[in-house]
């Protein structure tokens, strides 16, 4: 088969790392990767959201199934796209609908859905500008810390969590006023959660579902879990305390009536659905959705998956995804994320990357998030770096791996936490 995957970044290199293992593969494709993916495929200049670029590489290059990696595309639709051309209709997206995107799209109907569906998740308000006292009386009743949420697509810098009813006020003028753009002309005042987080992904056709491994992340620059927020440090699966028992509520209460009520809506889904969870006392309840794989958690799941991940797209792609054989690797798998100082504020790009087969040479597999090729150099082209991915027995084991491992990677202003998995 001939499959073009979309995408950029770490997520994406671990994807088609995996896509690469199958035997199925004849070429694979990517568009438009980074350094590191023409490792396990070919390179090509093309956005993942240039629609029409996509669909002529298609159609010149004999493709069989396009896999997307990143939100943005599925947000803006590529899947109806194929879906309403003559020339695309029959080759398979792995990705949801337009409608089936909004879950993460909009915070607003990922909220409604939930409660429509009777899932999980914590007590809310939607706010305009037309209804802001009534956002501000909503406030009044909650209980520090206060968590705001810009309803659309922020980078995933859309979320507020203040610690005074005073600043949550001023913020949710602010961000009605503009702060993220059209994004936050809408807000979700949220109630607050307080438990550890962990990601769980399925993969879907829409009707049955797979349970991926799940993973946690790690999102805050600092150790110790401080600082601002990034768009991940490193990952690490399994996850302890999502042991079978754990599992079963998320499935019975969280995925199985996602999957029923996006059918039951008449939504076209039929990729992979990210349930951002988090423990409460016990209880899994959803902080958010995605509709795409997480990163830098796709750096560690799909170290653990063992089954042939084309053989499953195409159980999604043909509606009989309940046929297929999910195997894990009992193994822990974890990734480290090498970053460029000074991120997720301003740093500096085009650092030249050295150490990188001494990496490897180590045991890890190395995943390039942000790189690039400069004169024959590999070089940074972004905060997220490297993300340094080590199987272990157990996770201190992989964990020590990685850590060494991405000692001995470098570049200018190089920075990772050291501290991955201590919360666990
Ligand atoms: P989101 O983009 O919705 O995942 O939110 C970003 C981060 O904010 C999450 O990963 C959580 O750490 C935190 N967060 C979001 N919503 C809540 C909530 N209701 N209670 C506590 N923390 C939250
Ligand atoms: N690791 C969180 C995300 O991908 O959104």
């Amino acid at each position: 088969m001939k499959l073009l995957l979309l995408g950029s970044g770490g997520r994406e290199h671990a994807l088609a790392w995996k896509i690469a293992q199958s035997p199925k593969i004849e070429k694979l494709y990517i568009a438009p990767g980074n350094a590191g993916t023409r490792e396990v495929g070919e390179n090509v200049a093309i956005k993942a959201d240039d629609f029409d670029a996509i669909k002529q590489f298609t159609l010149d290059n004999d493709i069989q199934m396009v896999v997307v990696g990143p939100e943005d595309p599925l947000v803006k639709g590529i899947y109806d796209y194929f879906r309403n051309d003559e020339a695309l209709k029959n080759i398979p997206v792995i990705g949801p609908s337009k409608a089936g995107a909004v879950l993460e799209g909009s915070k607003e109907f990922a909220k409604g859905f939930m409660q429509r569906h009777h899932i999980p998740t914590a007590g809310y308000k939607s706010i305009t500008a037309d209804n802001l006292e009534e956002g501000l009386a909503y406030l009044e009743t909650l209980q520090a810390p206060y968590v705001l949420k810009a309803d659309g697509l922020c980078a995933g810098k859309g979320v507020l969590i203040l610690p005074t009813l005073e600043e949550a006020k001023k913020e949710l003028k602010e961000m009605l006023g503009g702060m993220f753009g059209n994004a936050s002309a809408t807000v979700v005042i949220e109630e607050f959660l307080s438990g550890i987080e962990c990601s769980v992904f399925v993969l879907t056709d829409g009707k049955s579902y797979k349970i991926l491994p799940e993973a946690k992340d790690y999102k805050r620059i600092g150790e110790g879990d401080k600082g601002l927020n990034t768009g991940g440090m490193g990952s690490v699966s399994p996850v302890p305390f999502a042991d079978k028992e754990w599992m079963q509520k998320v499935e019975d209460r969280i995925i199985r009536p996602t999957v029923e009520g996006l059918a039951a809506e008449g939504i076209d889904y039929k990729g992979f659905i990210f349930f951002g969870l988090i423990n409460v006392k016990g209880d899994p309840m959803v902080i958010e959705y995605n509709v795409r794989m997480g990163d830098p958690e796709t750096e560690s799941v799909m170290l653990r998956i063992k089954s042939d991940l084309v053989d499953l797209f195409e159980g999604v792609a043909a509606g009989n995804l309940h046929e297929k054989e999910l195997e894990i690797d009992p193994r822990s798998a974890v990734c480290v994320m090498l970053v460029s100082g000074g991120y997720p504020e301003a740093y500096g790009k085009g650092y030249p990357i050295s150490g990188i087969e001494e990496a490897k040479a180590g045991g890890s597999i190395v995943f390039h998030a942000g790189t690039a090729v400069k004169d024959g150099q590999i070089v940074t082209s972004g905060g997220r770096v490297i993300a340094v991915s080590s199987y272990g027995a157990d996770k201190a084991e992989a964990l020590a791996q990685s850590f060494c491992n991405a000692g001995k990677i470098s570049f200018e202003k190089k920075y990772f936490r050291s501290d991955i998995g201590f919360d666990l």
